[in-house]
């Protein structure tokens, strides 16, 4: 039976996943492949550390060039993260002819194009599935499993952290301080935060996803992004009431035009499918022509989860190595193209207002000649009974309006001497396809 040898870069929670999902599921392994995959290195930045995985001491090393640039290495895995060194070790690989897996999104979504273009050239494969939704293989289904279908949408919650957050905001009634830091003892939040519950981390899924679903190369820079960091008890309490719950979706939809993207907070319907996505759990529905919509649902990150998703690259990567014409299988789409997400100025949906005014005669007529402005027409109201004078949250449901004239109306909003704080503003999103 043949053997390949793989070298793995970086053995934390991923890489000790890939080694126990290839030492544990070996057989079922080789059985699949007709081959044997075998560890031949492990580079690591501090050998002495305490692991989860125990690697054999003649495997690990702290010279992860070495490990890419020996001969007997067929498959560079990377489970390193971050750019550098990463990405000169992923470079360095491709440029010998090695084939690469890894589940670095940060590195895709800034060097993807110069990553990939290096594996073409050198007719290698570059994989990377468990870049996006940890385990659940959603890059190999907008790939290969939808090729035949026409995409046209996707609405996804991508980023763990900031589910596992809204959901006890939602369900244990924490505020997103105390939500935070019970996610970061639970070991589903980094010590620092940002790029999670900042809404950037997601944007980097959705590129990727968009890439393989549109075709489309977007730098995530460009999607327009919101974080979750502004969502208070009181919304949660508010979309409870309106019949919703409040999740941050990464989206993208394909209109004539061009493509829209976005990731935010927003309100979705209690008893839709994306409502019941709970913990750290990921879900992405797909919205596709001949299909119809499809729902891929699971554990978004995790050592198990993603380890399985790196070392199903492995085995896909290595029939490649097996067939008698080694070589890259075709791309998703053989052009890429690269595009802008389109503004959503022209956008249309209803939306959650929150305002915060003193209770005092008049200002609900200044609020609302504001909106009637600019053409936001007001669906519902509410305001809970306070003293005179006193700080009170003004409710306002909007019908269906579009992006450009809700923002010239919240400009002068929150410009009004009265209004005591910026607007809180959810999107609020029909019902999902599947409901
Ligand atoms: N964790 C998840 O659930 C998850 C989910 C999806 C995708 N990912 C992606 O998977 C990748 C790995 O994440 P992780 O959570 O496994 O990270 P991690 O636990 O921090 O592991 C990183 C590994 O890289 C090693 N390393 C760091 N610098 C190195 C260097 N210069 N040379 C050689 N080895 C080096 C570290 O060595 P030491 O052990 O000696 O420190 C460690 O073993 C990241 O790109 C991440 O975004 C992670």
């Amino acid at each position: 039976m043949r053997t390949i040898a793989i070298g793995l870069l970086g053995a934390g929670n991923v890489g000790g996943g890939v080694l126990r999902i290839l030492e544990e599921n070996r057989d079922a392994i080789e059985r699949r492949l007709a081959a044997r995959l075998k560890v031949h290195a492990v580079a690591v930045r501090d050998v002495g550390r305490q692991r989860h995985v125990d690697v054999p001491i003649d495997l690990i090393t702290d010279d992860a060039s070495a490990v890419v640039a020996d001969e007997e290495v067929r498959v560079v895995v990377e489970l390193i993260g971050g750019i550098e060194p990463a990405r000169t070790l992923v470079l360095d690989a491709l440029r010998r002819g090695k084939h690469v897996v890894t589940a670095n999104k940060a590195l895709l979504a800034t060097h993807g194009r110069e990553l990939f273009a290096e594996a073409a050239k050198h007719r290698v494969n570059l994989h990377f599935e468990g870049a996006v939704a940890g385990g659940i293989p959603i890059l190999r289904t907008l790939r290969e499993g939808l090729a035949s279908d026409r995409i046209v949408g996707v609405r996804a919650i991508v980023n763990g952290t900031s589910n596992y957050i809204l959901d006890s905001m939602t369900r244990a009634g924490l505020d997103y301080d105390a939500a935070l830091s019970q996610a970061q003892r639970a070991g589903y939040a980094e010590a620092d935060p940002a790029l999670d519950v900042g809404g950037q981390d997601a944007a980097q899924k959705l590129a990727l996803m968009a890439l393989l679903a549109f075709g489309l190369r977007v730098d995530p820079i460009q999607i327009p992004t919101e974080g979750i960091t502004r969502v208070r008890p009181f919304d949660i309490a508010a979309a409870r009431e309106l019949g919703y719950v409040v999740k941050s979706l990464a989206v993208a939809r394909q209109t004539d035009d061009g493509l829209v993207l976005g990731v935010h907070p927003a309100f979705v319907p209690q008893d839709s499918i994306l409502a019941g996505v709970h913990g750290a759990f990921n879900a992405v529905l797909v919205e596709s022509q001949a299909l119809g919509p499809s729902l891929y649902f699971g554990r978004g990150a995790g050592m198990m989860p993603t380890g399985m998703a790196v070392v199903s690259d492995l085995v896909e990567v290595c029939r490649a190595v097996l067939s008698p014409t080694e070589g890259p299988p075709p791309q998703a789409f053989a052009v890429i193209h690269d595009a802008a997400p389109l503004s959503v100025d022209d956008e249309t949906c209803e939306n959650y207002l929150c305002m915060h005014v003193p209770n005092l005669p008049g200002i609900l007529g200044r609020v609302a000649t504001c909106l009637g402005r600019h053409q936001v027409s007001i669906k519902t109201l509410k305001q809970d009974p306070q003293g005179v004078g006193e700080p009170v949250d003004m409710i306002i449901r909007t019908e269906s309006v579009r992006e450009r004239n809700l923002q010239a109306a919240l400009a002068e909003i929150d410009s009004l001497p009265d209004v005591l704080a910026p607007t809180h503003r959810f999107r609020i999103c029909p019902p999902d396809p599947l409901d």
